[in-house]
């Protein structure tokens, strides 16, 4: 960053200083969201309609966020996100996001889309990397990707279950989103799928509407486990129900998702469905994650209250990319880590471990 540019205070400063630096095509990718975008926002304003209820008088000089996931040791309960192609925001791509995740000492979770090669991302990051998996029609090419993600030593899968066509973001659709030159989906050059169909809306809804398999069912969850003893997450649950059957068919954890509200628009914010999921598979053993308008300590604390174990955070980690690499990547984790310190101390609770659902009310009706 120049030295006259004041240095960004917090994630809302990020996204303002990253939409200086890229492309107004790569920015409306990475920031946009599904058709009106009602549930990008409200994803991010349902966290605004809660409040904390603090306790006092409690001695919170001894704070920790420290956590373990599926046997990991965990510094903070955040995790990266799995979003695409990082070679779009920095020349380093996911290499610096692993590279920021491992020194913040959390997880990344890398995306099949990435522009990088799973067993590079690995071996460039210091802590442990999970593999969002998409199951593609060519039963081949996937199994190839489950294979590669294990013997890359990815500690988890993560299969995405709520992208069975793509969301229309109508900004992807008006920007003839492509990939830019010299950027391919690395993890699919193998089974000569790296590369958008050249159409003039979106490229990318076009690859995934042409390869993304839409017969999925549970079924196919105990068609991946047969493929892996690696741990599996299903990511875009938004109901009870759903993450009970997750369960049942051998998951271990769900991710309460809408896809950072690029998929199915008016879908329910994910803050507002957690208590029903993270209540609905309460008495099984399975990690509840939440992603979705994550932007403050504060949004993690609440998080953490209602139910979930962890929460991951990917558009937030994409401005610190664009603005400094791994350096700002590691800045935005930071700053949340911190903010999630300040909001624990003031919410009396020295514990992450601690929290509980009556920290957090709804605000009235202004
Ligand atoms: C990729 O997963 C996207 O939502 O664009």
């Amino acid at each position: 960053m120049p030295e006259t540019t004041p240095a960004p205070l917090n994630v809302f400063e990020y996204r303002d200083a990253a939409r200086q630096h890229l492309p107004t095509m790569v920015y409306d990718y990475y920031a946009g969201g599904a058709r009106d975008e009602l549930t990008l926002g409200d994803n991010r304003r349902a966290y605004d309609r809660l409040s904390i209820r603090y306790r006092v008088m409690r001695d919170v000089s001894n704070r920790s966020m420290a956590t373990t996931l599926q046997g990991s040791a965990l510094d903070l309960p955040l995790l990266v996100a799995p979003t695409a192609f990082h070679g779009m925001a920095c020349e380093e791509g996911e290499r610096a996001t692993a590279r920021a995740a491992g020194r913040m000492g959390t997880i990344m979770i890398l995306s099949t889309l990435s522009t990088t090669a799973v067993e590079d991302v690995v071996a460039a990051g210091r802590g442990p990397v999970w593999f969002q998996l998409y199951v593609y029609t060519d039963r081949d090419a996937t199994r190839d990707l489950v294979r590669r993600a294990e013997a890359a030593s990815c500690e988890a899968l993560v299969l995405t279950v709520d992208a069975q066509v793509w969301g229309v973001r109508e900004r992807d659709e008006r920007n003839g989103f492509s990939l830019p030159d010299g950027l391919v989906m690395k993890n699919l050059e193998a089974s000569g799928k790296p590369s958008f169909p050249e159409v003039e809306g979106s490229g990318l809804a076009a690859y995934v509407n042409q390869n993304f398999d839409t017969s999925l069912t549970w079924d196919d969850l105990d068609w991946l486990a047969g493929l892996t003893n690696v741990p599996m997450f299903v990511k875009g649950i938004v109901r009870g129900d759903d993450a009970v059957r997750a369960a049942e068919h051998g998951a271990a954890g769900v991710i309460v998702s809408n896809h950072g509200g690029r998929q199915l628009d008016t879908s329910p914010a994910t803050i507002e469905v957690l208590p029903d999921v993270a209540d609905a598979v309460n008495d099984r053993a399975v990690d509840v994650l939440v992603d979705g308008g994550i932007r403050r300590g504060t949004d993690v604390l609440k998080a953490l209250a209602l139910g979930a174990d962890a929460v991951a955070v990917g558009r937030p980690v994409l401005w610190g990319l664009a603005v400094d690499g791994e350096r700002g990547a590691v800045d935005v984790l930071s700053m949340l880590r911190d903010e999630l310190d300040t909001a624990l101390a003031l919410a009396g609770t020295a514990s992450i471990h601690d929290l509980s659902p009556d920290l957090v009310a709804r605000r009235n009706a202004e």
